[in-house]
């Protein structure tokens, strides 16, 4: 793998509202919503709220880091990323009728792509690229052909490698039967699936006491990306879909954790038992998990989890063997995981010359241990360029 031995910085994870995106937005006047209000200093601010009863009347858009390419690359460049995977950020277009979504996501997708194939280079020299992630019209009602027409739009644009999607699919999950001609799309045109939560559990949840945005974001969000992929890991997706690429947000939330407690659970269940062509585990090894967790113990045992997979290929004596033990399983899990940032969110509350978000996760990835330097540069860039076909474009 050459490509894993550059020593490339590429954020898979980093968001983006496009000005068409925002304007709509400022439009509306129930959530998701963008609205101006004056502070007691007696200055206008504008408010992000796109959670149902979130707290404290949203989040300040503040600077301009929500929508402007200018700022993106100031980011980048303050935390030597050379490249950028963008995603439009959560709930995309989860709560528009079917027809409204058609529309917006292919003029998204053409904004995005204009977005990331203008962008200057900067001037220190250093070549600063962009990709994207485009959307697809995921809400109820939306028809094969829709999905299909967008897919289509999508693979045709060069500079967008995948789509993002959410955990509801057309309002029925991931696990709905009604996907599989997207499956089998995405799977052709060979894009990444970028699964991101957004809904949370529910709020009922958290309690009454007053703790900001820190429950649903720290809990909610990754059992909400652990819910989705295992729902769709139970319904047989990735054994109809081997090729089928799918990258999960803020290192798959629980699912690496859970894993064996999942398998046990299948194992000892007569609905499940015979359903899977493989132990649930095996499948983690299918998956990709980027590296925004902020830990090195975590990225560890997220890189163990997934290192081990091959162990569990149902009948696969060969493919067991060549998983190894302890050490190199760790090592093969790291191909599998990708830096990213999730900037504009979590910036730093004060004055700080580089954020604590973005340093914490790069700090994490050259802590772990037994990663060396092969494997860090893989998870800081090489494996993107060779997830996203990036070597190939000019
Ligand atoms: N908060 C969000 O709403 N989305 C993210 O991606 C991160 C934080
Ligand atoms: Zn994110």
């Amino acid at each position: 793998m050459a490509a894993a031995s550059r020593r490339l910085l590429v954020d898979v994870h980093t968001h983006v509202y496009l000005p068409r995106y925002v304007s709509f937005l400022r439009s509306r006047t129930s959530v998701p919503r963008v609205f101006s209000r004056t502070t007691p200093e007696g200055k206008t601010e504008e408010r992000l709220l796109i959670l149902d009863a979130e707290p404290s009347g949203g989040r300040p858009m503040g600077s301009q880091q929500f929508w402007d390419r200018a700022e993106k690359l100031r980011f980048m460049d303050k935390h030597g990323i050379d490249i950028s995977i963008v995603s439009t950020a959560n709930p995309w277009l989860d709560f528009l009728p079917a027809a409204t979504a058609q529309v917006l996501a292919s003029e998204l997708n053409s904004d995005l792509e204009e977005y990331c194939s203008t962008s200057p280079n900067l001037a220190d020299g250093t070549l600063k690229q962009l990709y994207g992630f485009g959307l697809l019209p995921l809400v109820p009602e939306a028809s094969s052909a829709s999905l299909l027409e967008i897919i289509q739009q999508i693979s045709n644009l060069p500079h967008l490698k995948g789509v993002i999607i959410g955990s509801r699919g057309l309002g029925k999950g991931l696990d709905d039967d009604a996907l599989e001609p997207v499956w089998a799309a995405i799977e052709k045109a060979a894009l990444v699936v970028f699964l991101h939560p957004h809904y949370g559990v529910d709020q009922k949840e958290w309690g009454e006491k007053d703790n900001g945005h820190v429950l649903p974001l720290a809990l909610g969000f990754p059992f909400e990306t652990t819910i989705a992929i295992t729902r769709l890991i139970l319904s047989g997706v990735l054994d109809r879909h081997p090729d089928l690429r799918i990258l999960l947000a803020h290192s798959g939330g629980a699912l690496p954790q859970l894993s064996s407690r999942l398998a046990s659970c299948i194992d000892h269940d007569p609905v499940v038992a015979s359903r899977l062509q493989h132990d649930a585990r095996y499948y983690l090894g299918k998956l990709y998990f980027d590296a925004v967790a902020y830990g090195s113990e975590e990225l560890g045992f997220v890189s163990d989890t997934v290192g081990r997979a091959e162990k569990y290929v149902k009948s696969g004596a060969s493919a067991a063997a060549s998983a190894g033990a302890g050490g190199v399983q760790r090592k093969l899990g790291s191909r599998r995981m990708l830096f990213g940032t999730d900037h504009p969110f979590f910036p730093p509350l004060g004055e700080a010359e580089k954020w604590k978000s973005v340093v914490e996760n790069l700090e994490a990835i050259d802590g772990v241990f037994g990663w060396d330097e092969a494997e860090q540069n893989a998870v800081r860039g090489g494996n993107a360029i060779e997830l996203f076909g990036l070597g190939k474009i000019p």
